[in-house]
């Protein structure tokens, strides 16, 4: 058994809940302050000691390569300008032993097919990760959920979902989790996962987070699953059924951390109102800033129109 080396990055959606703002920018290339999503999304995988960082992207996305790539141009230019101190910020230390793999879904026919046209760079693993980026997750604790879940994985070899508990009433939003009624095991091991389910027929309050660790098996369900009633090709279905052959093979893993849904616009807002309020000097500032008659400089009292 190989340790886990690969995480699979799906970015080749459309991004339509951003709408305008998505339209020509990557919504994975949207800051968080003054850093793109996305390089929080990298940062926490190579946490886990993770090796190749693989993105499946779409023609029009191309800005995310390009953020990754160096731009030696751009660095003498900056060099010349005396600005040196900014280049340092182009080259993220947590990244150095990460290589970046990028190959393109064609059309977009849904996150299991994305998933799928990475199969032949992750053939030869036992596992994989797989990592949706517009959850942004700030762990409080020194070890996230990723590596924690990549030690557990080491340890038992079985797959992994991160799972976060909501109040029912929002299961419509979700994928939720059926648990296998075993009280004695200490794992809690999925049954299935329900597709979004109406709160008066999901079997717990427990929602899927989009950080997997999925057995190399379920390639061979992605190939031979048929689209939805949607026209996509649904990753939840292709669990489901591997969880029908294989069952107790994945452990759903309750996430200790805060979770923003930053394809969302409140999630996108939220995650970067949390991050300044975690900023001392930014924090002073924001509360002066939205405070009733605060502002500041020559917008001092501005009134927002509502
Ligand atoms: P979402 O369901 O959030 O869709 O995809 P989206 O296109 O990103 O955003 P909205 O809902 O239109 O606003 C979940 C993940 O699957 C990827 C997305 O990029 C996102 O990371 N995805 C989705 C693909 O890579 N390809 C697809 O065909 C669909």
């Amino acid at each position: 058994m190989k340790n886990l080396n690969k995480a699979i990055i799906p970015v080749a959606g459309l991004g339509t809940r951003l709408f305008p703002a998505t339209k020509a920018i990557p919504k994975e290339l949207l800051p968080i302050l003054d850093k793109p999503l996305i390089e929080y999304i990298v940062e926490e995988i190579s946490l886990s000691g993770v090796k190749e960082v693989i993105f499946v992207t779409r023609s029009g996305k191309e800005s995310i390569k390009n953020h990754f790539a160096r731009d030696l141009k751009l660095e003498n230019n900056l060099k010349k300008l005396g600005k040196k101190n900014i280049i340092e910020a182009f080259h993220n230390p947590l990244f150095k032993n990460i290589k970046f793999k990028y190959i393109n879904q064609e059309k977009p026919l849904g996150l299991g097919h994305a998933i799928s046209c990475a199969q032949h760079l992750v053939k030869d693993e036992d596992f994989f990760l797989v990592i949706l980026p517009d959850e942004y997750i700030v762990s409080e604790r020194k070890e996230n959920d990723i590596t924690s879940m990549v030690k557990s994985n080491l340890k038992d070899k079985l797959g992994r979902i991160l799972v976060e508990k909501i109040p029912k009433k929002r299961s419509k939003n979700y994928g939720i989790i059926d648990f296998c009624k075993d009280k004695k095991s200490p794992n809690k091991f999925i049954n299935l996962i329900q597709e979004k389910p109406n709160p008066s027929e999901s079997k717990s309050n427990y929602r899927v987070v989009g950080r997997y660790i999925l057995p190399i098996e379920i390639m061979n369900f992605l190939s031979n699953e048929r689209p939805s009633a949607n026209g996509e090709i649904e990753l939840t279905s292709s669990i489901n059924k591997l969880l029908l052959k294989s069952p107790r093979t994945i452990i759903a893993q309750t996430s200790e951390s805060k979770i923003f849904d930053c394809g969302s616009k409140e999630g996108f807002l939220g995650a970067n109102i949390f991050t300044a309020m975690q900023d001392k000097i930014l924090k002073k500032q924001m509360n002066k800033l939205i405070s009733p008659g605060g502002g500041i400089g020559r917008h001092k009292g501005l009134k927002i129109p509502r």
